[in-house]
């Protein structure tokens, strides 16, 4: 099968439905608030009557995900997500749902492409919230891990080109209906067993066509933070589909280098709460693509953490700094060490490849390819077909998602595991007021 290029824009929603969205947003938390009534709900379906639990698959930042099979006449696997109700002291108690739970619902609702995770149906019992996806069997953190062992080997260029392609659609799908993901990494890019790219995890998702500046405040927190652009490095309260586009640029080079191209450690809030400049991630990005310019970031000095970035030119000065972007340079060993030619079994993505990712990786967002740009580039429109499996032609076998037995018991469990690593959106005030302390 082969994908149409560039994707038509049919299965789009209009703005009607984009209206819709917003009010089946308002029902969903309409319905929540019903739920709290004493006696008020109860679910008409129950979980277990629907579905076999086969397993835990993981815990994630707002609860834990199931594997399940469906009964009585049900067909397929599922992933289950099950949202936990706040928990105050020993108690339990109904405190209300999370934002993140209340966007993915509503969001996940509306959305229907091929690229994105599909979601089977909602279910509310017993205080929690259960949603069903369609099951995948794999994950890209899964495969480029996969790939690392027993050592590494490089993902074939075209299936790295099918996943691009594939991961380019689901975003211009969301972009088109005013959604932003927020935290693309490959954790959350879904990949089923024959080999279709579902985006996942839309727990962060925001509808972008209202406000834009008020999207920085309200919610706790945005994307991890070695997929993190430059903007909201420098203290950007706007969110826009090029940030998206920044992380999908990082996931392009982590495919084919197998590590996270800006692997940056996390400065950690301070005790009053004020976000930091993130030095090290920014110097993460500097050393590869030099530092940025005013004259081709037209918006670079006006930033909040300006004066951040000149501080970190003036306290450490190695050459690379002033030498521009050396992308060129990592991308030519990244090929070189991946075993990427013409000529060998893994193929290479080329010098279409190393300007595609160039202006993924492009520091000014207004400059950034936006996703219908990028699927219109030469790196896709170049060559032959491109399958909608991102396996076709693979040898070999991914692992299967790992599947335990420690807690299959969706009733109980654990609250949610870790908090996901982000920044507080609070972060408005940083800048500013840290000039002012
Ligand atoms: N539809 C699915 N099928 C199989 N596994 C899934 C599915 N959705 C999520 N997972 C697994 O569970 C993990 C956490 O789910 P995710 O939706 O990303 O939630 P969180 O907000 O906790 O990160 C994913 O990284 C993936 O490993
Ligand atoms: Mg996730």
């Amino acid at each position: 099968m082969s994908l149409t290029n560039p994707p038509s824009s049919s299965g789009s929603l209009s703005r009607t439905r984009v209206g819709n969205l917003k009010r089946s947003l308002q029902a969903t938390v309409d319905d929540a608030i019903e739920s709290r009534r004493p006696g008020g709900y109860t679910s008409k379906v129950r979980v277990r009557d629907r579905y076999n639990i086969v397993g835990f698959i993981s815990s994630g930042t707002y609860g834990r995900v199931y594997k399940a099979v469906g009964k009585n006449g049900k067909k397929g696997e599922f992933a289950i997500k099950k949202f936990k109700p706040d928990k105050e002291g020993e108690t339990i108690q109904y405190t209300g749902l999370s934002q993140s739970a209340i966007r993915e619902m509503a969001l996940c609702t509306e959305l229907s492409h091929a690229n994105v995770v599909q979601l089977e149906e909602i279910i509310l019992e017993d205080k929690c919230i259960f949603m069903v996806f369609e099951y995948t069997e794999h994950d890209l953190l899964q495969i480029i891990h996969h790939h690392t062992q027993p050592q590494r080997h490089a993902i074939p260029a075209t299936m790295v080109r099918s996943i691009m392609f594939q991961l380019l659609n689901g975003l211009l799908y969301l972009h088109t209906n005013w959604v932003l993901h927020r935290d693309l990494k490959p954790a959350n890019i879904l990949v089923t067993s024959s080999g279709a790219i579902r985006i996942g995890d839309l727990g962060l998702a925001r509808l972008f066509y209202k406000p834009l500046n008020s999207l920085f405040s309200g919610d706790k927190v945005v994307v991890t933070i070695w997929y993190r652009a430059p903007e909201l490095l420098m203290g950007s309260r706007h969110y826009t589909p090029a940030v998206d586009m920044w992380a999908i640029g990082c996931i392009f080079a982590e495919l084919l280098s197998l590590r996270p191209i800006f692997k940056g450690e996390e400065a950690k809030m301070d005790s009053k709460k004020t976000v930091p400049f993130q030095r090290n991630q920014m110097m993460k990005i500097v050393e590869i693509l030099g530092l940025p310019r005013k004259e081709s970031w037209p918006g670079l000095a006006s930033m909040p953490e300006y004066s951040q970035l000149q501080s970190l030119v003036l306290h450490r000065q190695p050459s690379h700094f002033h030498r521009g972007s050396n992308l060129e340079g990592w991308y030519q060993s990244c090929l070189k060490n991946g075993g990427y030619t013409s000529t060998s079994g893994a193929g290479t993505p080329g010098a279409d490849g190393f300007d595609l990712l160039s202006r993924m990786l492009e520091y000014d967002p207004s400059k950034r390819l936006t996703a219908e740009q990028a699927l219109e580039h030469p790196y896709f429109t170049n060559g032959g077909a491109i399958s909608g499996n991102c396996f076709e032609g693979i040898e070999g076998k991914y692992p299967h998602r790992r599947v335990t037995q420690d807690d299959n018991d969706i009733r109980t469990g654990s609250l949610p595991g870790t908090k996901r690593s982000g920044l507080p959106d609070d972060s408005l005030m940083r800048a500013s007021k840290r000039l002012k302390e």
